[in-house]
């Protein structure tokens, strides 16, 4: 596995945060500060969204529609729901009768600030308010209708009880217990990997793609979104919890079903870089133009945070 040179990591550096900063201004145009008795909401939303996330799901929509020759603004909205939903995510996933972390984006969890209810409450929030994005009539000014639908739907699927609810209800229903790989597979296409391989198709679909390259780019998707929860899992057990501003070691502690504790470390990692390998070669049809997803997928297995 060909690791990435000091000036491909400056280079993708620069790429993610030059993103990153044109999805921080959006949210942060539609999450202005409400006023009122439930002002709190709007806080407690925006404590959770603003707190320091990687931006990898609207940076790969991006990624995706400029490779099938859309323009990266256009699929800003889209790209923003798709962090609302994965941040609803995370805050359900950190409380008590989920993970119980105290600790996420480098700060307090969003119920030890604001207590369960409104921790709960923030992320109905942020998932409803995804849907406000995805129907931003900007968006009807380059696709059609149906293309938007299918968007909404994939987008829809992917996060629901057919994809990463469905892998977090797994998720929590096997911790403690011993099971087998493909539980574990499931578990990790779900929970994760529904919502980025959603990301990618999403992007592809607005950018303009062909059915040809949607369904290329999907498998693509696919295999990162396995490797990133993959890596997620290593990182656990290696990673730094000040660099990834998360608790490490709790998978273990609540005896989570992943694939380094399945099959061990050297085995997860072999996996992943098999991951990644065929991603890459998924984008062969797309030349030079797909150097960012390239980098995105070979940046998955060296992440530290
Ligand atoms: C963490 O996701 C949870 C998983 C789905 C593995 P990220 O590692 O993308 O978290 P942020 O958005 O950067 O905080
Ligand atoms: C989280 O998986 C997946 C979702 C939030 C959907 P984890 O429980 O492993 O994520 P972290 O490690 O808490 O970020
Ligand atoms: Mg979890
Ligand atoms: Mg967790
Ligand atoms: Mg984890």
């Amino acid at each position: 596995m060909r690791s990435l040179s000091e000036e491909q990591k400056t280079r993708l550096r620069d790429y993610l945060s030059e993103r990153k900063t044109l999805v921080d201004s959006r949210l942060r145009e539609h999450f202005s500060p409400m006023e009122g008795p439930a002002a709190l909401i709007s806080r407690a939303m925006t404590y959770s969204l603003f707190a320091g996330g990687k931006r990898l799901r609207p940076v790969l929509c991006m990624a995706s529609a400029s490779v099938v020759g859309g323009r990266e603004e256009d699929v800003l909205p889209v790209a923003c729901a798709l962090e609302c939903i994965h941040t609803y995510s995370l805050i359900h996933d950190d409380l008590p009768a989920m993970d119980d972390d105290d600790l996420r984006r480098g700060k307090p969890t969003s119920h030890k600030v604001f207590g369960e209810a409104i921790a709960l409450l923030a992320g109905d929030g942020l998932l409803t308010e995804a849907f406000r994005l995805m129907s931003d009539i900007s968006l009807l000014e380059r696709r059609s209708v149906p293309v938007l639908l299918e968007v909404i739907r994939t987008i829809a699927e992917a996060a629901g009880s057919r994809g990463m609810v469905g892998g977090q209800v797994a998720d929590v229903l096997c911790e403690g217990k011993v099971v087998d790989f493909p539980v574990v597979e499931y578990i990790h296409h779900h929970k994760t990997g529904a919502l980025i391989r959603a990301s990618v198709l999403a992007g592809a679909l607005l950018g303009g793609g062909s059915r040809q390259q949607v369904d290329v780019l999907g498998r693509y998707g696919e295999k990162i979104g396995l490797a990133f929860q993959i890596s997620d899992d290593i990182l656990d057990i290696e990673g730094d919890k000040k660099a990834m501003g998360k608790a490490t070691g709790s998978d273990d502690r609540k005896g989570k079903a992943t694939y380094p504790a399945l099959l061990g470390l050297a085995q997860a990692k072999d996996i992943q870089a098999k991951l990644v390998e065929e991603a890459v070669d998924l984008l062969e049809q797309f030349g030079d133009r797909a150097e960012p997803l390239r980098l995105i997928a070979r940046y998955i297995i060296e992440r530290k945070k």
